[in-house]
């Protein structure tokens, strides 16, 4: 047992939420604290993986040792991924990034016109960044291994089965609810194609370890499969 399974491997990430601009002083956005996303790259780097990390904003400190991109809309978030990703080994999506963005945003910020009259908005959906990069050519042939994080509000095991399958990923990370936006803490359960097991409950920064533990013996696994 290497205390460095991940030497040699080149580990992108994303993590936090995006924002989504309504005009220069106004957007939408979600709760995401970017802790689960920056454990697993702090682990990953511990683990001897070269690890870069694409932010959307949030507030926390660079784990030691890794490459940070802050970005901030879900477009932007899609951009760095892509300028990145043609380098890594392994590509895991933590980022909460948001569904939709207005159809536009203003150049200057709405103002209020008195006549009790409210901005009217359309949406438009943003790229399914993770949905992408599994459908890379280097995905489906093994050079990059794809892993997606899932929030359900209910019958985790089912719905995210079916997510696994349907972004198109080896490995799927369940957040056992409740809402764990925030907490230093969290539960876990891993999906891939033998089926599914539970991390207990414990500190995201002690989850990011096992998890990177679970994954350096996936990728070994296929090394020699
Ligand atoms: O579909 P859902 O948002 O539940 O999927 C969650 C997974 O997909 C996470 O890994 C998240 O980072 C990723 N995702 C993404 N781009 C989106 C939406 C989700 O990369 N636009």
């Amino acid at each position: 047992f290497s205390p460095k399974p991940l030497v040699g491997q080149r580990v992108l990430i994303t993590a936090g939420p995006t924002f989504e601009a309504i005009d220069p002083v106004r957007g939408i956005t979600n709760l995401s604290s970017g802790k689960m996303g920056f454990a697993i790259a702090r682990a990953a780097r511990a683990a001897g993986a070269e690890v870069t990390l694409v932010a959307g904003p949030v507030h926390l400190a660079t784990p030691r040792g890794v490459r940070r991109i802050d970005v901030r809309s879900a477009r932007d978030m899609q951009a760095a991924v892509q300028a990145e990703v043609d380098r890594a080994s392994v590509f895991i999506a933590t980022a909460a990034v948001a569904d939709w963005r207005p159809a536009s945003s203003a150049g200057q910020k709405i103002k209020k016109d008195g006549s009790g009259q409210v901005p009217q908005m359309a949406f438009v959906e943003n790229p399914d960044i993770l949905a992408g990069v599994a459908q890379s050519e280097r995905a489906r042939s093994g050079q990059l291994y794809c892993v997606g994080f899932a929030a359900e509000s209910e019958d985790l095991i089912t719905h995210a089965s079916a997510k696994r399958r349907r972004k198109g990923v080896p490995l799927l990370v369940g957040n056992i609810g409740p809402a764990t936006f925030g907490q230093d803490d969290n539960a876990l359960v891993l999906f891939d194609e033998h089926g599914w097991r539970e991390l207990p409950r414990a500190s995201k920064n002690a989850l990011a370890q096992q998890l990177v533990a679970e994954l350096a013996q996936l990728l070994q696994a296929r090394q020699s499969a």
